[in-house]
């Protein structure tokens, strides 16, 4: 299994395969099999391993009961396949039980048959068992992400959706990627709303918070993730440009952080994260506009964490290394080099940095555990920006 399946497999039971669940140990087989097909078919995380394999325990089980012995047979080596490269436990179902009683359950069956009695005489059908999930830190919250339909905003949404919150989905061009992201959140059973708005501008920012509060009455988390500029050299900018960066980059977040904190001091607190970048403070190519808009976005940080401090409210930054998303086609390097390789090989950590490792830092920095870390910016990034690479090899 990959790593996101790894971490799928830690998340609890969507409600169909929940339901599965509670069929199959009813021995209402049929029941179970069509809920599992359902988990299955809305793509609900680890995807088809999984649940192919409950839809196939149904179905063993189901064929026994039909008195269906080379039926079950046949259905008991696909759905032992499907169970191989999962682990012994997923979604808090115990599949190593379930991978020792299936077998045991046909080879009585087959012995039954052989003896001339009944199939399923003496047999003791399997239940699943389901270990209960561990609490979610976000149950019960509202979390708004500033550009979640897709790439590290899509992660940082579903990172706050496993986790227990309802989410605001926002978008500016994109409906698509955004309702996508919006149907995996209702799939793990949380309430998702979209909107589109740009947040750079003023009113924007309003049709934002005005629907979310209208939706959810209130508001725990937010995370300005959404960013766009204008990437050319320095001599070549243009005011229009600089004020487009620099108004969805930076002053959303401050806009945004004005309607946001007296919902979440009606709460009695809660966090703003804002999603920034090296460029703040290193020089990358063609990114002086966006670079500034960092910079910029990284002090109303500092400030906010301070003035908002008394409200309960904290805030802090992330600042993500090289992430493969669609951004990476804004630049000239990564559409023309084979850059990435080379960001890789640089990367003492070993690999490169995916949405769902900015997603864990963004959704730590919103937990108690993180309520000492105030105005900080966090680089996510793997080691990548530590050498320095006219002195030293990297390893
Ligand atoms: N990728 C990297 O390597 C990297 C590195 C460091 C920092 N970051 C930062 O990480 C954040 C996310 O980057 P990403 O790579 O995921 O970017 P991305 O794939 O280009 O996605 C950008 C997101 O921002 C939204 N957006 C753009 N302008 C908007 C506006 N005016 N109003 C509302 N939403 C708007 C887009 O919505 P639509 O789809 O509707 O256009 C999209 O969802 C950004 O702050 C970026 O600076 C990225």
């Amino acid at each position: 299994m990959n790593a996101p399946q790894q971490a799928a497999c830690a998340q609890p039971l969507p409600p169909p395969a929940q339901q599965g669940v509670a069929e199959f140990n009813r021995g209402a087989f049929f029941e179970a099999h069509e809920a599992f097909e359902d988990a299955w078919r809305a793509g609900h995380a680890p995807g088809r391993e999984m649940y192919q394999a409950l839809v196939q325990a149904a179905a063993v089980c189901l064929h026994l009961q039909r008195g269906n012995l080379s039926g079950a047979q046949k259905v008991l080596r696909r759905c032992l396949g499907h169970l191989e490269p999962l682990p012994p436990q997923c979604q808090g179902v115990d599949l190593a039980a379930l991978r020792s009683a299936l077998p045991s359950l046909v080879e009585a069956a087959r012995a039954n048959a052989a003896a001339g009695r009944p199939l399923t005489a003496g047999l003791t059908f399997p239940r699943i068992a389901v270990v209960p999930a561990p609490p979610q830190p976000f149950e019960g919250k509202v979390a708004l992400v500033t550009g979640s339909g897709r790439g590290i905003g899509r992660a940082i949404a579903l990172h706050f959706a496993r986790r227990g919150a309802d989410v605001v989905v926002n978008f500016f061009r994109n409906r698509t990627p955004a309702e996508e992201t919006a149907a995996q959140i209702r799939a793990l059973g949380r309430k998702a709303l979209v909107v589109k708005a740009n947040v750079g501008e003023i009113a924007g920012i309003d049709v934002l918070f005005g629907a979310a509060e209208a939706a959810f009455g209130g508001l725990d988390i937010l995370v300005h993730n959404a960013a766009s500029g204008y990437n050319r050299p320095a001599m070549q900018q243009k005011p229009r440009g600089w004020d487009w960066t620099m108004n969805i980059n930076a002053r959303a977040f401050l806009f945004a952080a004005q309607r946001a904190a007296p919902l979440m001091a009606a709460r009695g607190g809660g966090a703003m994260v804002a999603v920034s970048s090296p460029g703040s403070v290193r020089v990358l190519p063609e990114y002086v506009v966006v670079g500034a808009s960092k910079a910029a976005l990284e002090a109303v940080t500092r400030y906010l964490a301070v003035e908002l401090a008394p409200q309960g409210i904290v805030v802090n930054a992330v600042s993500p290394g090289v992430v493969l998303t669609d951004a990476l086609k804004h630049f000239a390097a990564f559409r023309e080099n084979d850059l990435l390789g080379e960001v890789e090989a640089a990367t003492p950590a070993g690999r490169l940095v995916t949405p769902e490792d900015v997603a864990a830092v963004v959704g730590f920095l919103c937990t108690p555990e993180a309520f000492m870390i105030r105005g900080q910016v966090l680089w996510i990034d793997g080691g990548y920006s530590l050498p320095m690479r006219t002195l030293q090899k990297t390893p």
